[in-house]
């Protein structure tokens, strides 16, 4: 039987949570390459967070997929077929090409990778967008020295457990949070934490104890209720690198059920002198890259970095995988892998 390209597409805009009805799943021909395209078959998609954005329509700093399209994400995969100079069948290739299993892609974007340096799917994880994110995060806004206490949340996450180990290695006293005592457990056993906090247990009690002497810089990966836990305990200059607030992505555009005046906070700013800046992986990351992943594959190959990823097979389990990620079902950095 002749083989058939699959796409996930997004169907309807998600009220709140999203359901497996907000996607449709359709089988296509594979396209053919035209001159200066490459035929890629994706082997890995990345599911993040960022992808609840991108399904609704409300003001960003990117574009909502267009009802019917394709779903955005990043892939790892081979080249099959190459009208392109540069690329060969049988190269490794990550690049940002959507839920689907093949696509013709131009060579912009595109970035070949090694096999021999790393398993293709971490491309996607600590080597790819979200470990670019810890690391550009760290050294642009959050700027830990060593002894100062760094907080992560989501620390078993794609973002949070590089977060925490690159602070590791810059000599700080690193806590993580994170949901349950399996991922505690993980966050302070195999990716060194000095402890790590469970969200779903008295949080204020277990801050006072992990951190007697206060915050010199929060991770925020998650809002709510952590985020006014962690908030009050930031030392005077702290800073807090506002990466994501993924407990507040479902709720209904134009509510806020985590609402309230700001004043309280923005008067810590002052008198705490705080640093509270938000960043998006793009504006800074990207024409670093080489000097990130130079840096990161040092780390990986003499034991400083370790990585989890959650792998879930087949494209067509990527909506119930990526409902499940919003509710904290995934354990590591979330990929699927495509056949
Ligand atoms: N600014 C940027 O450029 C940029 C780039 C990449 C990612 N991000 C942001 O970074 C954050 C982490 O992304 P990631 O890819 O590393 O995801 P991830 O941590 O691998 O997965 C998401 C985790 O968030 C936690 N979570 C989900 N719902 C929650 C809730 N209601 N309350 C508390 N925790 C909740 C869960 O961990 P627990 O079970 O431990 O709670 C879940 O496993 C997200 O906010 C994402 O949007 C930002």
């Amino acid at each position: 039987m002749a083989e058939t390209n699959l796409q996930v597409l997004l169907r309807r805009r998600p009220k709140g949570a999203p359901v497996p009805e907000d996607f449709e799943i359709v089988e296509t021909p594979v396209p053919v390459p035209a001159e200066g395209e490459v035929l890629v078959r994706h082997q890995y998609l990345s599911l993040d967070p960022y992808m609840r954005g991108r399904m609704s329509e409300a003001k960003s700093y990117a574009k909502p997929v267009a009802l019917g399209s394709v779903m955005e994400g990043r892939t790892a995969g081979v080249v099959v077929a190459s009208k392109a100079p540069g690329f060969a069948p049988g190269d490794s290739v990550a690049g940002g090409f959507g839920w689907q299993r093949f696509s013709c892609v131009t060579p912009a974007g595109l970035i070949k990778v090694d096999p021999q340096e790393a398993p293709l799917s971490a491309n996607l994880g600590v080597l790819g967008m979200p470990g670019l994110t810890a690391w550009v995060g760290l050294e642009d806004i959050g700027q830990p020295k060593a002894g100062e206490t760094v907080v992560v949340s989501a620390a078993s996450g794609a973002v949070g457990q590089v977060v925490g180990q690159i602070a590791k290695i810059r000599g700080c006293k690193v806590i993580g949070i994170a949901g349950g005592p399996e991922k505690c457990r993980f966050v302070e056993e195999e990716l060194g934490f000095d402890a790590c906090i469970d969200h779903r247990g008295d949080l204020n009690a277990q801050l006072d104890k992990a951190c007697p002497e206060g915050i010199d810089v929060y991770w925020e990966n998650v809002g709510g209720p952590v985020q006014a836990a962690v908030f009050p305990r930031l030392r005077d200059f702290a800073r807090m690198v506002m990466c994501g607030v993924i407990a507040q992505y479902n709720v209904v555009e134009g509510a806020d059920s985590f609402g309230g005046p700001p004043g309280p906070y923005l008067g810590a700013v002052v008198r705490k002198r705080l640093r509270i800046q938000g960043f998006i992986v793009s504006d800074h990351g990207w024409p670093r890259y080489p000097q990130f992943r130079r840096e990161m594959l040092g780390w990986m190959a003499d034991g400083r970095m370790s990585w989890r990823e959650d792998v879930v097979e087949g494209l067509r389990n990527a909506p119930e995988a990526f409902i499940g990620l919003l509710q904290g079902r995934n354990f590591g950095k979330l990929v699927v892998k495509i056949d």
